[in-house]
């Protein structure tokens, strides 16, 4: 099958082309997919797209135009694709739902620690012979409160960490897994109550209408002073220009950040040498109790192998006319 394989990267290819082999001939596409981009797949059955390729109702029904029958992402969200759209097209849509949750869970982990220890502040002082301690205390992060929003995969595999530091763990999941709570010693509680009593607040829920902006104004208002927030989920999940305002009056007091709700277009790319046009992001970089990396927590070696794996198996479920086990529908 020759499939058109969007955003493609540095840092993936080797791992698609050797999870492809000689079975499917991959396009290897720099450009997100976009209405101004599908035209590029012509001659393809698949595309292959990330996170932030747009799969909206408009480019599904061109890439049908062309013949296109699958999408396969590469990524376990699929916020980015109208699902319904793909069904009335005939197009099918498979995702990798699972490639490592301890990735991702262990870079929340790292911003956790790095903010807290002021990690970023230290290395920067050293490098200028610096070696002054004063303004780099931290805390001990056992015995404090952490809350996961959203236990799913990744969450459970944070709460298992931070268990490890022996912190006190709450979780809100509106489909709680109550067995694996009682299990692990972690009790579920509404999402208000985790806002009001944890320490540390780590988001690992699916962005949907229900959790966009899920941490605004008001949930900021009802969280603890001083309150460590951490995304690694998706960036909409909290309204940037409200942290900012909480940032600026101190009641956040760290805020780690893996996903931006505008990384579009900025998030994968070096612009070096560009002029930064987004000022929510340019105001974010000046808080020294901020850390933002650039949507890699999921970037280990092993999550690489199998997220380029599982996406050719999909292929190869599809080609063949079997039932996809990772097929997502509307
Ligand atoms: P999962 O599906 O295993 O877990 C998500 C959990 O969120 C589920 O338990 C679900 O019940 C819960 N949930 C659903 N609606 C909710 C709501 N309204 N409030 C709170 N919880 C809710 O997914 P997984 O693998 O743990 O991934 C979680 C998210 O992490 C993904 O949706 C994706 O957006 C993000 N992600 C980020 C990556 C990165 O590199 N930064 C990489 C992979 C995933």
């Amino acid at each position: 099958m020759r499939i058109a394989v969007y955003s493609t990267h540095g840092f993936e290819r080797e791992y698609l082309l050797k999870a492809a082999k000689e079975h499917h001939d991959l396009l290897l596409l720099e450009p997100q997919l976009s209405a101004e981009t599908c035209s590029m797949a012509l001659g393809c059955q698949a595309v292959c797209i990330f996170v932030n390729d747009d799969a909206s109702a408009a480019v599904i029904k061109q890439l049908a135009m062309m013949g296109i029958k699958f999408i396969v992402l590469r990524s376990a969200g699929f916020n980015n694709v109208d699902l319904e759209a793909a069904a009335k097209n005939g197009i099918r849509v498979a995702r990798v739902p699972e490639y490592s949750p301890f990735a991702v869970a262990e870079h929340t982990v790292a911003l956790m620690l790095t903010l807290n220890r002021k990690l970023i502040k230290a290395h920067n002082r050293i490098r200028d012979l610096n070696f002054s301690l004063d303004g780099l205390t931290g805390f001990d992060m056992h015995d404090k409160t952490a809350g996961i929003i959203g236990l799913g995969k990744i969450g459970k595999r944070v709460a298992e960490i931070l268990k490890g530091f022996g912190c006190r763990l709450m979780a809100y999941d509106p489909y709680p897994d109550k067995v694996w709570g009682e299990k692990h010693g972690i009790t579920y509680s509404t999402v208000k109550d985790v806002f009001q009593q944890c320490d540390i607040i780590s988001l690992h829920a699916p962005l949907t209408p229900e959790t966009h902006y899920l941490v605004n104004k008001d949930s900021i208002q009802s969280m603890k002073r001083g309150v460590m927030l951490i995304n690694t989920g998706r960036g909409a999940l909290i309204n940037t220009r409200d942290v900012i305002d909480a940032l600026k009056s101190g009641h956040i007091g760290y805020l780690g950040l893996d996903v931006y709700e505008e990384e579009k277009g900025l998030f994968f790319e070096d612009h070096s040498e560009h002029i930064l046009q987004d000022d929510v992001i340019a105001r974010l970089l000046t808080f020294s109790n901020v850390l933002i990396t650039s949507h890699q927590a999921f970037l280990t070696d092993t999550a690489l192998h199998n997220i380029a794996q599982t996406t050719i198996n999909n292929l190869d479920s599809f080609q063949r006319g079997d039932l996809c086990v990772n097929e997502v529908k509307a």
